[in-house]
């Protein structure tokens, strides 16, 4: 079986092409290296043993994508991830992000109609439900109005499925993620934000290392036993082997529906100073943080639902939020050694 991964050398990506691999997939990778490097290829390799193919391509560049369909071999399926996902950088630069979030998405659909490609997997994100009004949040949970270009591309995207799948017999599975971390237990690949990072496992690692002076911790005055903010955080790898979960239910016909929608979270909710003090426990390292003022935008607290995703899916996050902070930060320290 064959599957094509748009954005298969990012974060999420390239801990995805792994799991495929590891269960036997072949697996071609589309990305042009916009917030990825080649060099993440070698990696999946030195890990797996073989090389997944790969392709420097724009998705957004609809001649470029058709011209990349054409020259394929027969693909099972395909796992969209390629996106741009900055929430802040998107309100500064909409139309760059419903431009490449939604041409790329458009091309994708468009090689599937016209190869006959029939199993599509989408990178959602529980940025859809902004601030639900019940917790935890189900798949059922309305979609509330966007907070962010980014998120309204989610949201847009989700609806582009909906109605292509029906009309050209596509099976889609879209994959809401709650807040992913860590890294594959290797430290071989991981999260490489560019510049200063937005989200906050990076940030507290980059501050153990030295590279940043101080994480802000952004607000205590929330409504949460400590007054900081809550999300469900679940292990990157978890999440990807999620990812081949989805595409086997699709290829073997077990698909309850053609369009489909699941948490991927752990169901648990963690506060930011939780998140620190396990930080601290796993690396024995002292953070040096201090409390400043809520970030504009920010929700007060998720977490997920997962029973549907774990009775539908079989799957289940195992890790333990401590766990995710010790591959976080033995993934900053393999960067700094390699520094
Ligand atoms: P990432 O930036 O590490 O990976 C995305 C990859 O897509 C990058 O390698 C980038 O180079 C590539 N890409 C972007 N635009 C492209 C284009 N036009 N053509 C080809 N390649 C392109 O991000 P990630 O964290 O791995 O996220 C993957 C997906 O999951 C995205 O769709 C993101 O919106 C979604 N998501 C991420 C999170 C998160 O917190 N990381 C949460 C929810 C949803
Ligand atoms: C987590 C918590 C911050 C940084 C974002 C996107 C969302 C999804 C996941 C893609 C919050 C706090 C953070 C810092 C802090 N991505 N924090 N100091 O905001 O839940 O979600 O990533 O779909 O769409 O919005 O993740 O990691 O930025 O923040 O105190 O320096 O950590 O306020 O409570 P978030 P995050």
């Amino acid at each position: 079986m064959r599957i094509l991964v748009t954005g298969g050398t990012g974060y999420i990506g390239s801990h995805t092409v792994v799991e495929l691999m590891e269960q036997g997939y072949e697996v071609v990778i589309a990305d042009n290296l916009s917030n990825s490097h080649a060099e993440v290829v070698d990696r999946i390799a030195e890990i797996c043993g073989r090389r997944p193919e790969f392709c420097k391509i724009d998705l957004a560049a609809r001649d470029e994508t058709r011209d990349f369909f054409a020259a394929q071999q027969k693909l099972d399926g395909i796992i969209h991830f390629a996106a741009f996902k900055a929430v802040g950088e998107s309100m500064l630069e909409p139309l760059r992000y419903y431009r490449n979030n939604l041409d790329s998405l458009l091309n994708v659909l468009e090689g599937m109609k016209e190869h006959h490609i029939p199993n599509l997997v989408f990178s959602s994100s529980c940025t859809v439900y902004g601030q639900p009004d019940e917790l935890p949040v189900r798949e059922t949970s309305p979609v509330k109005e966007a907070w962010s270009p980014y998120g309204n591309t989610k949201q847009m995207s989700e609806q582009i499925l909906r109605f292509t799948v029906e009309a050209h017999g596509l099976k889609t599975i879209a994959l809401r993620y709650f807040n992913p971390i860590g890294a594959h237990a290797s430290a071989l690949i991981g999260e490489l934000p560019l510049g200063v990072p937005n989200n906050l496992v990076p940030f507290i690692t980059q501050t153990a290392i030295g590279l940043r002076p101080v994480l802000n911790v952004f607000g205590n005055d929330y409504d949460t036993p400590d007054g900081t903010a809550i999300r469900d955080y679940i292990h990157v790898v978890d999440l990807a082997k999620a990812h081949v979960v989805a595409v086997d239910r699709m290829i073997s016909g077990a698909s309850a529906s053609p369009f489909e929608i699941f948490n991927l979270g752990t169901g648990n909710g963690f506060s930011v100073l939780e998140v620190i003090h396990s930080f601290e426990k796993v690396s024995g390292e002292k953070l040096n943080y201090r409390i400043v003022d809520r970030r504009p935008g920010d929700v007060e607290k998720v977490w997920a639902d997962t029973s549907y995703a774990n009775r539908e899916l079989g799957w289940k996050a195992g890790k333990s939020l401590d766990e995710m902070m010790l591959s976080a930060w033995n993934w900053e320290k393999a960067l700094a050694n390699k520094k």
